[in-house]
């Protein structure tokens, strides 16, 4: 049985031993992982860690001032590095899942580099959890927040040290660990992917791309805000279909996938039997907000054989 209590006494302890009298900075996407991880370091070394959000234009609506607030709510105060630009260039062009994952992730630990010599930190705390580092090893899919385990040196590549202390354990987990830090459950939002919205628009990711799938990402959160899952959103197909207008024109339109999925630690998962009627609504809204759209289609597969997102 998970003893949520002693891992925080074990990993405050350990980070303050690593850490010393030195500055370091947290990471934080505004996920229960980052934020946890987040926590504890605070606990560790209290105003030598600065919290830092990296707002890379790929989040969901309103996101940055959420996770803002919420983070303010639990006594750390997070700085906004705003850097749209770099990361939808770093982007530009690339179409392979893999080329984009590992392109996002270059940007990132890039963008972590310059705020580490700028803050004067030794050392960076990120919440890369047991499901990151397992998928990126088999090889499944880079995730961008695991590089010392695949041979990446982050302290040679980027003059980042960094420290994991979720590394070891899984999603629910790390559940516990929030509720045993007091993190409320509604402050648990659903998990997000690191290199957000970018992994759900499949093909290349513009900024035009991405603000479609991120007016349909909220349309699918909000219909089912009262349903449980594990997860629930939007994609964005790179193929187009034929649609038709009411008054008989063709529409070559832009094809958006719904899928929301139950899972306990992300490493299995299933559909949600959404009802009927949520679902038309999703699909409605999803059309009448994005006219460009002209089929809307809900994803009944589990993983295995299909993985939660979709790059
Ligand atoms: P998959 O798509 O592999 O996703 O079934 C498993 C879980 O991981 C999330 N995910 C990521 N999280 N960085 C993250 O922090 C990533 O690069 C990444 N890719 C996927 C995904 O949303 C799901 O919860």
């Amino acid at each position: 049985m998970f003893d949520a209590k002693k891992f925080v006494r074990e990993k405050v302890e350990w980070l303050k031993e690593t850490i010393g009298n030195e500055k370091a900075f947290a990471a934080v996407s505004g996920g229960v992982d980052s934020t946890v991880a987040a926590m504890l370091a605070h606990m560790a070394i209290g105003n030598n860690l600065t919290v830092v959000f990296l707002d890379d234009g790929l989040m969901r609506a309103g996101e940055p001032q959420q996770v803002h607030n919420r983070l303010r709510q639990l006594g750390l105060n997070a700085r906004i590095y705003r850097l749209w630009d770099d990361f939808f260039a770093a982007l530009k062009g690339l179409t392979d899942p893999e080329e984009k994952r590992k392109a996002f992730r270059e940007v990132f630990y890039r963008s972590l580099g310059k705020i580490a010599e700028e803050l004067g930190a030794k050392f960076m705390i990120q919440g890369t959890i047991a499901a990151d580092v397992v998928e990126t090893k088999a090889g499944v899919k880079t995730q961008h927040n695991v590089l010392e385990q695949i041979n990446v040196h982050p302290l040679e590549r980027y003059g980042l040290r960094i420290l994991e202390p979720l590394k070891d354990i899984y999603k629910h987990e790390v559940r516990a660990v929030a509720k045993a830090l007091g993190m409320k459950p509604e402050a648990m939002r659903r998990p997000f992917p690191g290199p957000g919205l970018s992994i759900r628009v499949i093909g290349e990711v513009t900024p035009e791309r991405v603000e479609l799938v991120r007016r349909a990402t909220k349309v699918v959160e909000e219909e089912t805000k009262n349903i449980p899952c594990f997860q629930a959103f939007a994609v964005l197909l790179r193929d187009r279909a034929t649609g038709v207008t009411k008054d008989l024109k063709r529409k070559y339109g832009e094809i958006v996938v719904v899928r929301t999925v139950k899972s306990k630690d992300a490493m299995t998962a299933e559909p949600v039997a959404l009802p009927w009627k949520v679902l038309r609504r999703i699909e409605r809204r999803i059309r009448e907000e994005n006219p460009s759209v002209t089929h809307v289609l809900y994803d009944l597969t589990g993983k295995p054989p299909a993985t939660i997102e979709f790059e």
